[in-house]
């Protein structure tokens, strides 16, 4: 039989994704991002998120169809991240996407927005190996997971106890008078730093802590006061070193925690997705640790790394494709959605 094409919403965050695709073929992947509307409060706001996701919706779904060149009646189904995220912008996601299949008569699946991060590395790299660990990073989450299967079985090892690694990225950027998202100004000013200039704290890697979770909100406190220090000494902040020390610790905590739960739970396979998944030292990092573990590093590209809907269809694809039971048109959207 032909595999299934499927079309998925997402809005769990400030991107309006619409992707469409074809088993593990990626078909379109629009997004319509309010990212510049929340540049001037550094950081997201959900009234705004909500807003921009009415007013983005529809055009966002007409031009997936346009690039895929589907017509709506060939869909097999419509996929939908029913959480965990901001409630009122799930809702407008949700609610596109019930009234869509509805109207449609297609069913309607509204899944993970964690898994669906796994999921979307079928795009980039075919079928996910059984059982994968995940390590999904972003402004909004940081988790490790332990994939069995993607429909069905995603185990939460750990995640962050405070501050997700992205907004770590990001408050340590404004500390240092850099743009918003942080990361990425972060990563380029690393470049010319030291990551041996400064020892940052690695949150949570005592002998008696969370094996799997995470902290950055003291590394993030800790980079503030070294600032803070020097700006009151009348000293020059050498941002280049501070921003690789920062980073390196960031990198080090993350990869190191990875490959232990490889390790730990026998799984020769880690993802990693989120949009910090783009910083260069994160990556380099988890190339030398895990080979150096014999474990295999799958990395979707960088636009299916950050929310996107080709990632909702991704999942929602293999939803059909296992036989799964269809969400029922009560499918509400829930903030706090467990895997
Ligand atoms: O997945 P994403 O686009 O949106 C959500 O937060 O869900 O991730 C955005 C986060 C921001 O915190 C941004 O600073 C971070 O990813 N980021 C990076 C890099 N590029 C983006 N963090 C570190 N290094 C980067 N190169
Ligand atoms: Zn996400």
């Amino acid at each position: 039989a032909d595999e299934p094409l499927v079309l998925g919403i997402e809005t769990s965050c400030d991107e309006t994704g619409v992707g469409i695709v074809r088993g593990h073929t990626l078909l379109a992947d629009a997004v319509a991002s309010s990212v510049d509307a929340h540049a001037r409060f550094g950081g997201v706001v959900p009234e705004v998120a909500s807003r921009a996701h009415l007013e983005a919706m529809v055009p966002t779904i007409e031009r997936a169809l346009r690039d895929a060149g589907v017509a709506a009646r060939d869909l097999d189904a419509v996929a939908v991240t029913a959480g965990p995220g901001l409630s009122g912008a799930l809702l407008v996601g949700v609610a596109a996407a019930k009234a869509y299949a509805y109207a449609l008569g297609k069913p309607l699946y509204g899944v993970n927005h964690l898994a669906s991060h796994i999921a979307v590395d079928q795009l980039e790299h075919g079928a996910l190996p059984e059982p994968t660990t995940a390590l999904l990073v972003s402004g909004g989450h940081s988790s490790l997971l332990v994939s069995a299967d993607i429909t069905a079985d995603v185990r939460p090892l750990g995640a962050t106890i405070d501050d997700a690694a992205g907004e770590a990225f990001d408050k340590v950027a404004r500390v240092l008078g850099l743009g918003f998202p942080g990361g990425p100004y972060i990563d380029e000013a690393a470049r010319a730093g030291d990551p041996a200039a400064i020892r940052f704290p690695r949150g949570l890697t005592g002998p008696r802590d969370p094996l799997y979770d995470f902290s950055f909100s003291g590394l993030k406190t800790s980079v503030a006061r070294w600032v803070e220090a020097r700006r009151a000494a009348g000293e020059e902040v050498p941002v280049a070193d501070v921003a690789a020390s920062f980073q390196e610790s960031v990198a080090d905590v993350l990869t190191r925690k990875a490959v232990r739960a490889c390790r730990d739970n026998g799984v020769g396979h880690l993802m990693i997705g989120g949009g910090v998944a783009a910083n260069s030292r994160l990556r380099a990092m988890a190339e030398r640790r895990c080979e150096d573990a014999g474990i295999v590093l799958r990395v979707p590209r960088m636009k299916l790394c950050t929310d996107n809907g080709a990632m909702v269809a991704a999942l929602g694809a293999e939803m059909v494709a296992r036989g799964r039971a269809a969400s029922d048109w009560e499918l509400s959207a829930d903030s706090s959605l467990p895997v």
